[in-house]
């Protein structure tokens, strides 16, 4: 069987998978809240030194090096160097058990969307997501207490994340980020267009703007910036490096970094602008502050919404589809592409066609992601989150970043980008900032993350981390050590 070759449809599916892969959960549940409780307007001046010193030197190193060697995330460090191997399997599997609680969220959303048609959720939103379909529980002896009604809604994902995958790039990923992506921001237009109409909508946006410059001092509110724009922009996670895998020659990386990070950038804060809209009515239907409703996470999307639309009457029978619908496709563009970094790796190693690997991943990814369709689902995913957040995944982009910096030759990737770029050319100082700054602030990052982790957390919370990180670096080892059924796996193949 000949290596099958992938590509997108044109220059702009790339740029719009890309989008499709940063817009997801986390801007519109985190990044309203991430802005209000780190200074509000403040948080600006973080926020856009993150994007100038993290965001655009490293996607452009990521898009690089994934352009570089047209291939998979694991065969790329292997071809940077063997003894790479290992860790070009630990990173894209940590991404694959984000993919499955991903699912979690998205099976949710999905159950919520079908509800929104007629307000299923009842007088007493919060009631209904604990008792109806959470079965709340943080004792993991309720594990054998399954929810089916999450569990076929997570297979329902799991399906269409197959009906796309299971496709050539150029027919599956390229055809849905073309129609998705732009209909994700039409929505999101109307909603946030009539959330602002709302009367009320300026206590909200007053509260979320009203800026705090004395947290500019506070080191907190700056690795919150670099964190959320990390997170938002799936930075690190291999799918830039798969997706710039996939690009024509005559793409140009740097103008796509720019496109791509405008267009997450926009996405998120204008769902902030719409969630504080909403947030004010209902401070003003209520009579409570905004500061005593604002939340995030699941408490957002499922209690403080289905709240609203109780409220606003027969127009919410439009709305909350609106807004479920695009919870989920925003989940699905996102889930994708971290499960192309690990599909790509298996399917490239092991010689298997496209549509086999996708097949059983997605039987393996769906099988196991029934541990969170159970009573303590929530709480699961919740410790899986921070295992892959705060635990795996800053150190192993700070070692892809050392690696990609230090060890493959960077500095011919400056001709190729400027050669190409209408807009900026990188030099220098994009090498320090690879080089030093990136991976120094990775550092800092990582250290908060564990620190945090080490004084907030139970025993019982750091025996579940601690299990999830053994299992993930035996799996790394196996996928490793398992002999390639392919000659071309150490075959160096350079674009540039
Ligand atoms: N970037 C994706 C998100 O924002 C992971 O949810």
């Amino acid at each position: 069987m000949s290596e099958e070759r992938n590509e997108w449809s044109s220059n702009l599916s790339f740029i719009l998978a890309m989008i499709g892969s940063a817009v997801g959960l986390g801007n519109i549940w985190r990044y309203p809240y991430v802005l209000y409780s780190n200074g509000g307007g403040a948080f600006y001046i973080p926020y856009i030194i993150a994007i100038l010193v993290l965001a655009i030197p490293f996607l452009i190193l990521e898009y690089g090096v994934g352009y570089n060697f047209r291939s998979s995330f694991a065969k790329g460090l292997t071809n940077i160097n063997s003894k790479f191997e290992y860790f070009g399997w630990f990173l894209p599997f940590v991404i694959f058990i984000m993919t499955i609680y991903y699912s979690t969220v998205i099976g949710w959303d999905g159950i919520y969307f079908i509800l929104s048609f007629f307000k299923g959720w009842g007088a007493n939103p919060n009631a209904f997501l604990a008792n109806n379909v959470l079965h709340a529980s943080s004792n993991l002896s309720d594990i054998t207490t399954f929810v089916p009604v999450v569990a076929v809604s997570m297979i329902f994902c799991w399906i269409v994340i197959w009906f796309i995958s299971h496709r050539k790039v150029e027919s599956g990923l390229s055809t849905i980020s073309k129609f998705f992506v732009p209909l994700l921001f039409i929505i999101m237009i109307v909603i946030v267009g009539f959330s602002l109409m709302l009367p009320g909508a300026s206590i909200g946006l007053n509260e979320l703007f009203n800026p705090d410059w004395s947290l500019l001092g506070h080191f907190d509110i700056w690795m919150n910036a670099f964190g959320q724009i990390f997170f938002s922009l799936s930075l690190g996670i291999g799918a830039a490096f798969t997706y710039a895998s996939y690009t024509k020659e005559d793409v140009d990386l740097i103008s796509s970094t720019l496109y791509v990070i405008a267009g997450n950038c926009i996405f998120e804060n204008f769902a902030a602008l719409g969630v504080f809209s909403i947030l004010g009515y209902m401070s003003l239907q209520s009579a409570t502050p905004v500061s005593q409703i604002v939340t995030q996470g699941t408490g957002l999307i499922f209690v403080v919404y289905p709240t609203v639309f109780n409220i606003l009457g027969d127009i919410a029978l439009i709305l909350g589809p609106l807004f479920f619908f695009t919870v989920y496709i925003s989940g699905i563009t996102s889930m994708l592409s971290s499960f192309e970094v690990f599909s790509s790796s298996v399917q490239n190693k092991f010689h298997l066609s496209r549509k086999k690997t996708v097949t059983i991943l997605c039987i393996i990814g769906g099988t196991l992601s029934m541990v969170f369709a159970t009573a303590p689902g929530e709480f699961l995913v919740s410790v899986t989150d921070e295992f892959v957040n705060n635990i795996s995944l800053i150190i192993s982009v700070l070692i892809e970043c050392l690696i990609f910096a230090w060890v493959f030759n960077i500095k011919k990737l400056i001709g190729f980008f400027n050669a190409r770029s209408k807009v900026i050319k990188i030099g220098k100082l994009w090498v320090i900032m690879v080089r030093f700054i990136i991976p120094f602030i990775l550092l800092l990052i990582w250290i908060g993350g564990i620190y945090e982790i080490i004084i907030s957390e139970s025993t019982a919370n750091l025996i579940i981390l601690l299990c999830l990180s053994i299992i993930s670096l035996i799996i790394a080892l196996i996928l490793t050590k398992l002999p390639a059924r392919t000659k071309n796996w150490l075959k160096i193949e350079e674009r540039i």
